[in-house]
């Protein structure tokens, strides 16, 4: 069983493409904002039964409702609206993650958690903190959006396609995310030999600023992607692929760093992360690495202290 906290449009997303991809029998949604979550469960219920897919969708505002749950998607926060950094989010957000940390501690304790809620990486350290679960079942999806931007941007400038690129964007999920173009390759050939200097500068510039773009195009942020994102995390998950990832975890010594959260590679399979990658980055990479992860910390340390105990 599936579990999605918040039914905004991420946690919506997430459910329309858990159903088209098959991810589960039974999917549960939860929302505090009264019929909200019973009513996309009805729908989602209706494009099942006109699919033809045995799937069961439940709504509720009780969490309750987690109870089983292997896997819960955390989608609850508030999003960011035109202009707004994800920063901005922080305390509001962490006051979210804080509650719903108690709630899926209380009924869904074995539970793996993939999180979207921004600013990310702070609210991963947050969920991680007061969940008290292994680490490697608090895991933010982030890097798989940041990286997909990146394949994005340099398929359409290669003219390859989408799945030719395997790219690598680390450190935070905000502006000071850190694309590694030498490590982001088409075919084993790294994009900094097929690109020039500018072209790559061009196409991490796009890739840090897509979510801002969507943003200020449409008047509120990203959902398709990330919903689409968090289910692929939950699939590998399930189906124990084994699968590398970018994605966000408590770190604990890997790349020489404690006690933070950040964008890394990762091994997802039936016990959450099961391996932490570490690059081989070269100085510059590195310095660029921690430039990012030092925001994140930044973040961190503007925490209300009850949320980092
Ligand atoms: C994004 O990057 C909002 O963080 C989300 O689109």
């Amino acid at each position: 069983m599936i579990a999605i906290v918040g039914t905004g449009r991420v946690g919506t997303s997430a459910a329309f493409a858990a159903l088209l991809r098959g991810l589960d029998r039974r999917i549960v949604l939860v929302d505090i904002v009264p019929g909200l979550a019973q009513g996309e469960a009805l729908d989602l219920g209706h494009a099942a039964a006109a699919l033809g897919a045995d799937v069961e969708f439940v709504g509720s505002e009780d969490f309750q409702l987690l109870e089983g749950s292997e896997i819960v998607l955390v989608t609850a926060g508030k999003a960011r609206k035109p202009g707004m950094t994800r920063e901005q989010l922080l305390a509001d957000n962490a006051a979210i993650v804080a509650d719903v940390a108690s709630k899926i501690r209380r009924f869904a304790p074995e539970s793996i958690v993939i999180m979207t809620t921004n600013p990310l990486d702070a609210m991963v350290y947050v969920m991680y903190k007061k969940l008290g679960f292994p680490r490697e079942r608090v895991i933010g999806f982030s890097g798989l959006l940041d990286s997909a931007r990146l394949a994005y941007y340099a398929a359409k400038k290669l003219g390859v396609g989408y799945s030719s690129i395997s790219p690598v964007v680390i450190g935070m999920h905000g502006e000071a995310m850190y694309p590694v173009p030498r490590l982001s390759t088409v075919g084993g050939v790294p994009l900094t030999s097929l690109l020039s200097k500018g072209e790559v500068e061009e196409i991490a510039k796009e890739t840090v600023q897509a979510g801002a773009a969507i943003t200020k195009l449409r008047g509120y942020s990203s959902s398709y992607a990330p919903g689409l994102g968090l289910v692929l995390m939950a699939e590998a998950i399930k189906r124990d692929a084994k699968k590398a990832f970018i994605a966000s975890i408590y770190l604990d010594g890997e790349y020489g760093l404690r006690d933070v959260v950040a964008e890394v590679p990762v091994i997802l399979g039936r016990r959450g992360v099961e391996r932490v990658l570490e690059l081989p980055l070269n100085e510059e990479e590195r310095e660029g690495f921690m430039k990012s992860v030092e925001a994140v910390r930044e973040l961190i340390r503007a925490l209300p202290q009850e949320y980092k105990i």
